[in-house]
């Protein structure tokens, strides 16, 4: 598309061409459009889409657009503009000085937030588990039952159920989140807390939890996931993470990924008083809530797989 296609596209007038320009320059730096020769009559050249572009396209199945627009939604990033006030209270969080109550309350309270950051997560759940229901196959094989625990609307459940007949998987999360969700044969909704109990299964799979939670949250978490899939020892149960693990050698990663560990860090101080961990760190909460063994498969960009054994 030349620039006067987009433009007449997006219902601009044509002075505003030179902006959109400069708007396309830095897209085109970032890669996700290219800038080449138009093979029509006037040898202009045009905007192309790359491959990158399918990630923040709309009605594609890898998008996470929706992810992206929840992250930068005011009332997320107006906390990153309270840092300093916030290191002055006492307050957990910059997003309660921001706002006053806490993300899950002002989740639960907010309707338009909990609109978006539902659809956010679910958009990555669909593209991280368009993946790992490929490449990662063996992690499932031979579970009856698996419950998502903070599952939010079920998307990575549903992906878990189709991908393995006959799975069964409940996904666990607050009233607000799983409210009017019709549960199937195989896929049941269940409204709780996490800290007050898990349902049983073979195993517990959470993805971007405990993250979201200082150590102490995310032992009890642990300790009740260790419940759930106690009676299930014997045939295989497990915990199965998806969450990040930080590298410490840069090398290995990279610089860009790498730092978007980070900034992810930054995200979770930020926004929930969370954090992202080092394997030692992740090692020390399996341990301190008493289970034996675990496994790091770092397949999924800055995020990794983690199976913890009781
Ligand atoms: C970062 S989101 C991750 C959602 C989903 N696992 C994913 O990755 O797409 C964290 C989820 O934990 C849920 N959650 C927060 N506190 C919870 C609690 N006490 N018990 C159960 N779920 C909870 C939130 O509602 C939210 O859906």
């Amino acid at each position: 598309m030349k620039l006067s296609e987009l433009t007449n596209a997006l219902s601009l007038g044509q002075d505003k061409s030179p902006f959109l320009d400069r708007l396309m320059r830095i897209m085109i730096h970032s890669k996700f459009f290219i800038k080449a020769k138009i093979f029509d009559d006037s040898d202009q050249s045009g905007y192309w889409i790359t491959p990158s572009s399918l990630l923040l396209l709309k009605n594609e199945a890898s998008s996470v657009a929706p992810f992206a627009l929840a992250m930068l939604d005011p009332v997320l990033t107006d906390p990153w503009h309270q840092l300093s006030k916030w290191l002055g209270t006492s307050h957990a969080t910059p997003f309660i000085t921001t706002h006053g109550r806490d993300f899950w309350e002002e989740a639960g309270g907010n309707a338009t937030m909990n609109t978006f950051f539902n659809e956010g997560m679910a958009s990555d759940a669909r593209l991280m588990l368009s993946i790992m229901t490929k490449d990662c196959r063996h992690v499932f094989q031979g579970l009856e039952s698996i419950v998502d625990v903070g599952g939010g609307t079920g998307i990575a459940a549903k992906a878990i159920v189709d991908a393995f007949p006959g799975l069964k998987c409940a996904v666990l999360d607050l009233p607000h989140v799983v409210a009017g969700l019709e549960s199937t044969k195989d896929l049941n909704y269940v409204d709780g807390d996490m800290f007050e109990s898990i349902p049983c299964a073979d195993a517990v799979f959470m993805k971007w939890i405990l993250h979201d939670w200082p150590d102490k949250e995310c032992v009890k978490i642990l300790e009740n996931c260790r419940e759930a899939i106690m009676a299930s020892k014997e045939k295989g149960g497990k915990v199965i993470i998806v969450d990040i693990v930080i590298d410490e050698d840069e090398g290995r990663v990279g610089h860009e990924l790498r730092e978007t560990q980070l900034c992810f860090d930054m995200m979770m101080m930020v926004l929930v008083s969370g954090k992202e961990r080092t394997e030692k760190e992740w090692a020390n909460l399996f341990d301190a809530a008493g289970f034996k063994s675990y496994k790091v498969t770092r397949i999924l960009g800055v995020r990794s797989l983690i199976e913890v054994f009781p």
